[in-house]
């Protein structure tokens, strides 16, 4: 039976979040195809994990016989992270944008999660693993865009999550979600919904195919 580790990052609840909302197309479908499958859930806007301090970095390449009760107590945060991280056979990110990059709820989570020698580096413990991230945004960063330049939520995750952890990444991008409040951009509304729906099918989709795949 597969486990799906789900996290969710957006400061805003599911009616007012798009990654939210996504992730729970996603998550819903992935229940229905394998309801006796295990979701651990993360709610990183609601219980942030802690920042990397000097003895949780440190713990990790120290023996742990030869650890201070500081790093003892710090690495055991982590390794909590960690062990969450390699028991799912598959992971589901709602990374919103803000400020051109992920939350730093989403970072401090990876912070704790990158462990090099153990889930990071030549031979990563949760190698191959399928993760999903739903990279909503207010506005559209795409190729050939004005602001494509400015695109640090998709081109730092693929760095971390592929090249760093070696898992198997997949992106879905719900974009211009800032149209329907911003008059600014009423000529968007279409996009923005024709984003917003294809966010939807697809991670239903996805889901559907991944439980299939992991349950066979
Ligand atoms: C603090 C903050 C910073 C944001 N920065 C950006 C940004 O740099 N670029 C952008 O396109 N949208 C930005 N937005 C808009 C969000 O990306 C947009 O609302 C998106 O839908 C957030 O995901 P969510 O709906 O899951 O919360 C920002 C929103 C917040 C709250």
């Amino acid at each position: 039976m597969a486990t799906l580790l789900h996290i969710d990052s957006s400061v805003f609840p599911a009616s007012a979040s798009s990654s939210r909302a996504v992730a729970e197309t996603f998550r819903k479908a992935w229940e229905e195809q394998h309801p006796e499958g295990t979701v651990i859930y993360r709610d990183l806007a609601a219980n942030p994990v802690p920042h990397l301090t000097a003895d949780a970095h440190t713990a990790g390449f120290a023996d742990p016989a030869a650890h201070t009760p500081g790093q003892a107590a710090a690495f055991a945060g982590r390794l909590e992270l960690i062990e969450e991280f390699e028991r799912a056979d598959a992971l589901l990110i709602g990374a919103p944008m803000y400020n051109f990059t992920i939350p730093s709820t989403l970072k401090a989570w990876l912070d704790n999660v990158a462990l090099m020698g153990r889930t990071a580096g030549e031979s990563p413990s949760a190698k191959g693993t399928p993760v999903t991230v739903i990279a909503s945004r207010g506005g559209s960063y795409a190729p050939g865009t004005p602001r494509e330049g400015y695109e640090y939520v998709q081109n730092y995750l693929r760095a971390v999550l592929v090249d760093f952890l070696g898992l198997d990444l997949d992106f879905i991008v719900p974009e211009l979600t800032m149209a329907a409040q911003n008059p600014a951009m009423a000529e968007l509304v279409p996009l923005f919904e024709s984003s917003r729906e294809r966010a939807h099918h697809d991670a239903a989709i996805r889901a559907k195919s991944l439980a299939e795949r992991l349950a066979a």
